[in-house]
């Protein structure tokens, strides 16, 4: 009996602490926080309106049928539907996003800080794939897959991933997120559009380049095709 209760004990502080380390955004104390945009009180999220201002209008976003376009450099848009564009997402741990890719177009190589994604392909195909952390060896292993109309795939917290279109035609997708604001590191962009820019020998130690390239890539305008 004590043995089955030390076992019991020993479970429930397992779980706790493995829930506790796989959540991402932290749970929310109430039903919800509508988000006061115009608050100046600095917290880890937004300020929660009066709630007697609260209505449908702070749950509700409208627009995502709407292709965005796609007429950059990358040939790619992503609409990010976060606690930023609806006040009541702010501490509910969740948000979504549309991406819309021109034939060829390409949403590059970035990572999520603070949220792992699910991806659901609805219109044409992507080469989609994110990269692990160093393994023990020190290599990086690729898990990339070719995606068509109705696939799902899954990029992990904190890992670079991406998506090409990799058909003829146009692509859309829908991605969900376990944050409220995943945040989002565009690795070429960090690397070479920083302000001010990351010294010139850190760059060519760490990228093999030659000063000349590295000159030549921080003068490139880095573009961030999410909006
Ligand atoms: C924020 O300020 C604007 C303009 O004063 C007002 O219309 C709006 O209702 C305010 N929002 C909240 C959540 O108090
Ligand atoms: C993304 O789409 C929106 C809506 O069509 C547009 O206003 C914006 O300029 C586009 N961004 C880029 C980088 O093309």
């Amino acid at each position: 009996m004590a043995a089955a209760k030390i076992i019991l004990i020993a479970a429930l502080i397992a779980f706790m602490a493995a829930s506790h380390g796989l959540a991402a955004d932290p749970g929310p104390l109430q039903d919800y926080c509508v988000a006061d945009y115009n608050s100046t009180v600095f917290v880890n999220g937004y300020a929660c309106k009066d709630r007697g201002l609260v209505t449908a209008d702070d749950f509700f976003f409208s627009g995502l049928d709407k292709r965005a376009s796609t007429a950059n450099r990358l040939g790619s848009n992503i609409t990010i539907v976060d606690a930023t564009k609806i006040p009541g997402v702010n501490s509910l741990g969740v948000s979504m996003s549309r991406i819309d890719y021109a034939p060829y177009g390409l949403n590059p190589p970035h990572a999520h800080p603070r949220s792992s994604e699910i991806l659901h392909v609805v219109e044409g195909e992507l080469y989609a794939g994110f990269v692990s952390a160093n393994t023990e060896d020190g290599s990086n292993l690729l898990f990339a897959k070719k995606l068509r109309k109705g696939d799902v795939f899954v990029f992990p917290r904190g890992l670079i991933h991406f998506q090409f279109n990799c058909g003829g035609s146009r692509a859309v997708a829908f991605a969900a997120f376990d944050s409220q604001k995943p945040g989002l590191v565009t690795i070429a962009n960090a690397m070479f559009g920083a302000h001010p820019a990351v010294d010139d020998e850190v760059l060519v130690k760490a990228f093999q380049l030659n000063e000349a390239t590295v000159d030549w890539l921080q003068k490139q305008n880095w573009l961030d095709v999410s909006t």
